[in-house]
């Protein structure tokens, strides 16, 4: 076989094996190969058509993104109109419908329905000719719609070409177009990440991907699609919607797992129930099921009233967008000092409950979506997810709604608020007085790592503020043996030892008393390289940020908070007062100025990842005990540290026989000698 014939063979293959797995993947749901190999399946196809541009066909796989953005869609004239469906909220009229077709039909056998979820999607009408995609066009008013195939033809659930060598001559397949919840969250994740706008719900998701004008836009944006009836039809006469679907799910075009055919109306009822109870984990959005006469001999019998068939009804879900009025936005603190908006809503039934508030998440969320009290907002409440506010309705914004903006001080503690470069949260700094943060604050001043309070544990700390004897950190010097006897199961004994304990930790470290104070991002070991790097809790407060990350390991991030920090009067002041209640710590030269040599004349390696610390932390923490580190293995190293995934250092340590410790080992040297 020449190289040519060869390739023509390998192309065919390609597009039927890359054919075999968009059919597992959108409409039997079960993925065959992982990505990477679907993805190799395609550049190889790409390539044998770049080799030879005289075979690649409208409907090789490598043809779904192509053409220009166009300037404007041109209309279409639907040949069999696109209906729409008659609606009904509640089991009666559900029962009603049932009666209604019974009655017209003039038979005494069971009349089957077809029932199917009502995606929440786009309505398309898909027209194949000889088994070709030749045209997608949007309902519009159901006589006239756009045409969007370039966008369509982006749609990998959509096939190009039937699964068939006998397609009828005409088939026009209808459906919905739908953005799956998962990659509509993604997208409005990104979105918001980006500060660009986010879609309302999925389904305006759906319709603004495909009335993108260039193709390449709708390749982005992760649609799919399932049919359920059809248009013009020449060269093929199902009987019944079952089987319909069953030929065209054959035919590789998707059609929704859930659908069924049930025996009466009862059964339709079930199936609403069913289906409701698992609209939340459905991978799709709903807004009802749809029940359709089963058969199309009945279909024919019973016609259509105006625009609306007979022989079919929509059953919808209580709506889970509603619209109301955003009376006010206030601010929360949490725990952490993270001021978080809430929007105080007019209350509101959505989603099957009354919603008062919405979470606003931060600042920008409220810039994104331009809030002004006063307005009317969109409010969802899809499934268990928080109550959010979606949009805006501006035309109804009234004439003296005023536009938010975030407080500059803690509604809580009068602290100034922060926020950081880069971070999306506003946060008090005055972590130490805030009342929303004093629990935090005070059971982390007390903790092991911190000052090392014993006996002061979370409980206590917790009756001790109820109590009203500690307000914030300073307090606990303020405790006397009388004050924490009188709390409830609290004996003298008991009180006394905790007296003492609170009384040794007195004398503490610069590093322990950093850790304590709170401050955001500055973890243990980052307060000890800050406690080596400055020496004495003066230079620290006067270091400026530039100052700051000069010092190993600290980031402008960090840097940021230490300066917010020091900036914020009520936290100097709290470090005033526990140095007047007799909190001392021993102070040093800048630069570990307090090094011992306890390690002196070791010489250690750092090799791989360390868990509870960097390496420039370890190697800071050994440069204080007098030990030397080094970046390369010898036969005068005294031991090599291992980390996680430690490579070729690892190997020649134990090569050159030295000594290997890990990082649990390195920690009990160091604290031994610190
Ligand atoms: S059947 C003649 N089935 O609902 C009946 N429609 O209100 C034609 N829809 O425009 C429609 N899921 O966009 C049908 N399983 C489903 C549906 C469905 C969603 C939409 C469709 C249509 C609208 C009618």
């Amino acid at each position: 076989m020449s190289q040519k014939e060869n390739d023509h063979q390998r192309l065919d293959a390609l597009k039927a094996e890359i054919a075999d797995h968009n059919y597992a993947y959108y409409v039997l749901d079960d993925p065959r190969v992982p990505d990477a190999e679907y993805d190799r399946l395609m550049r190889e196809l790409e390539e044998i058509e770049s080799r030879h541009p005289d075979w690649v066909t409208p409907d090789s796989p490598s043809q779904r993104v192509g053409g220009q953005a166009e300037s404007a869609f041109r209309e279409v004239r639907h040949r069999v109109p696109m209906l729409s469906l008659g609606n009904a909220f509640a089991n009666d009229e559900v029962e009603d419908f049932g009666r209604r077709v019974s009655e017209r039909l003039d038979t005494t056998a069971t009349v089957r329905y077809a029932v199917e979820p009502k995606l929440d999607g786009l309505a398309l009408n898909l027209r194949y000719e000889s088994g070709h995609l030749k045209q997608a066009a949007t309902r519009g008013d159901g006589v006239t719609g756009e045409d969007v195939t370039h966008n369509a033809r982006t749609i990998k659930a959509i096939p190009l070409a039937l699964r068939t060598d006998s397609p009828p001559t005409v088939l026009e397949v209808r459906g919905e177009v739908y953005m799956p919840k998962a990659g509509f969250e993604a997208f409005n994740a990104r979105a918001r990440e980006q500060g660009e706008k986010t879609f309302v719900n999925p389904r305006n998701a759906a319709a603004g991907s495909l009335r993108q004008l260039d193709p390449q836009l709708t390749a982005r944006r992760p649609l799919a699609f399932f049919a359920y009836s059809l248009g013009e039809v020449d060269g093929w006469d199902p009987s019944s919607h079952t089987e319909m679907l069953d030929q065209l799910r054959e035919w590789g075009i998707p059609v929704c797992p859930e659908a069924r055919r049930v025996e009466s109306i009862q059964g339709c009822l079930d199936y609403y129930a069913d289906i409701g109870s698992r609209r939340d984990a459905l991978a799709y959005e709903i807004d009802g099921v749809v029940y359709k006469v089963d058969s199309f001999r009945f279909r024919e019998e019973l016609g259509f009233v105006s625009k609306a068939p007979r022989w079919a009804v929509a059953h919808k879900f209580p709506a889970q967008e509603e619209l109301t009025t955003l009376n006010n936005i206030e601010i929360q603190v949490g725990r952490t000092g993270a001021l978080t908006p809430v929007a105080r809503l007019e209350p509101v039934f959505v989603g099957g409950v009354t919603v008062t508030n919405a979470t606003l998440h931060n600042e920008d969320e409220i810039r994104r979506l331009g809030l002004h009290i006063g307005d009317t907002v969109i409010v969802r409440r899809a499934g268990d997810v928080i109550p959010q506010i979606v949009g805006v309705v501006e035309d109804r914004r009234p004439d003296d709604a005023e536009a938010y903006t975030m407080p500059s001080r803690c509604p809580v503690c009068d602290s100034h608020v922060a926020r950081l470069e880069d971070e999306a949260v506003s946060r008090c700094t005055g972590g130490l007085i805030c009342r929303a943060q004093r629990k935090e604050a005070i059971k982390h001043f007390a903790s092991r790592k911190a000052m090392d309070i014993e006996g002061l544990g979370d409980k206590l700390v917790d009756q001790l503020i109820e109590a009203g004897h500690v307000d914030k950190v300073s307090d606990i010097y303020r405790l006397d043996q009388d004050t924490i006897a009188s709390l409830a199961r609290m004996g003298e004994k008991s009180a006394e030892n905790l007296v003492e304990a609170i009384d040794k930790t007195r004398k503490t470290s610069l590093h322990r008393l950093l850790f304590a104070l709170g401050i955001p991002q500055v973890g243990e070991t980052t307060a000890r390289t800050l406690s080596t790097h400055f020496g004495s809790l003066q230079r620290l407060k006067d270091a400026d940020q530039d100052a700051l990350v000069e010092a190993p390991d600290i980031g402008p991030i960090v840097a940021a908070h230490i300066v917010e920090f020091f900036a914020e009067p009520h936290n100097v002041q709290i470090i005033d007062e526990l140095v007047e209640l007799g909190v001392t710590w021993e102070e040093a030269e800048p630069g570990g100025g307090n090094t011992s040599d306890a390690l002196a004349g070791n010489t250690y390696v750092l090799t791989g990842t360390l868990s509870t610390m960097t390496r420039d932390e370890a190697k800071a923490r050994l440069l204080a005990l007098g030990a030397k580190v080094s970046g390369s293995v010898s036969a005068k190293t005294t031991a090599v540290v291992a980390g996680e995934k430690a490579g070729s250092k690892l190997t020649k340590a134990q090569n050159l026989d030295v000594e290997v410790m890990d990082e649990e080992a390195l920690l009990a040297l160091l604290e031994k000698h610190e």
